[in-house]
């Protein structure tokens, strides 16, 4: 079945001791949030290991924001979908645009790294999304299809039925400019379409498709509210444990 999910994405934000202490609040107040809205946290790597054990005893589950396209080796810097598994994470987060635009990833390193986190019992969150030239081009529903073709059309459909997709346009990311509830419908409906149409109704039905854009306490509401919009990936307010608890309550 289809899960609600709301999905901190903490990215480069925090140190253990503030991450930690984040947590905790986020734990001490989830009470308010309905039982059938799955929390997500994910810190920067460093810290998942304290704030996995400060979310032990809660319903928060834990993500890594990126794993290596590798097993094991040699890979200096890298860290590995087993290594995450090893530690308690729940979810990844893949090809997140920062990742796409700032440090060069692709399709061609995104299918191993999808492929390895399925392997390891990790459900990734494949995020995509157009730019803003795109879209005023008109060339967003092209642009979102081949990302997922791409990437996800290798996946038989049993591994299709783990994975999260969230939608994130760039041009929402970080700007305070949110797609209107029109905008982020229209493209989550194509979405599931276009995994209807490879994997069949039933996987696209139960897949979660989440919004990620300057989603906040304000506008949550009305997103989650379309009928396509399974949750959100939240940037910045999910830095704020009142305003991620408000998000995930306005559900
Ligand atoms: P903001 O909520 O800060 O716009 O970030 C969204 C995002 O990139 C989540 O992954």
């Amino acid at each position: 079945m289809r899960r609600k999910i709301v999905a901190g994405n903490w990215k480069m934000n925090t140190t253990v001791a503030e991450g930690v202490a984040l947590a905790k609040e986020l734990v001490a107040n989830m009470g308010e949030v309905p039982a059938d809205v799955n929390m997500v946290v994910a810190p920067p790597f460093v810290h998942l290991t304290s704030v996995g054990e400060a979310i032990r005893d809660s319903k928060i589950a834990l993500s890594a924001q990126n794993c290596a396209d590798q097993p094991k080796g040699a890979f200096t810097g890298e860290v590995a979908a087993a290594m995450l598994a090893g530690i308690g994470c729940q979810y990844v987060i893949l090809g997140h645009s920062e990742r796409r635009q700032y440090y060069g990833e692709t399709s061609a390193t995104l299918v191993p790294k999808i492929k390895l986190a399925l392997e390891n019992g990790l459900q990734p969150i494949y995020c995509v999304g157009e730019m803003l030239s795109e879209r005023e081009a008109g060339n967003h529903f092209n642009v979102v299809k081949a990302q997922i073709e791409e990437v996800l059309f290798g996946l038989t459909a049993e591994q299709m039925g783990h994975i999260v997709i969230a939608y994130e346009p760039v041009w929402a990311i970080g700007t305070g400019v949110t797609a209107t509830n029109e905008q982020a419908q229209e493209i989550h409906a194509f979405i599931r379409k276009t995994i209807a149409d490879k994997f069949g109704a039933r996987i696209a039905d139960d897949c979660t498709i989440l919004y990620g854009g300057s989603c906040k306490p304000s506008n949550a509401k009305e997103l989650f509210a379309c009928p396509d919009i399974d949750g959100g990936l939240i940037g910045g307010a999910s830095l704020k444990a009142a305003d991620f608890i408000a998000i995930a309550q306005s559900y």
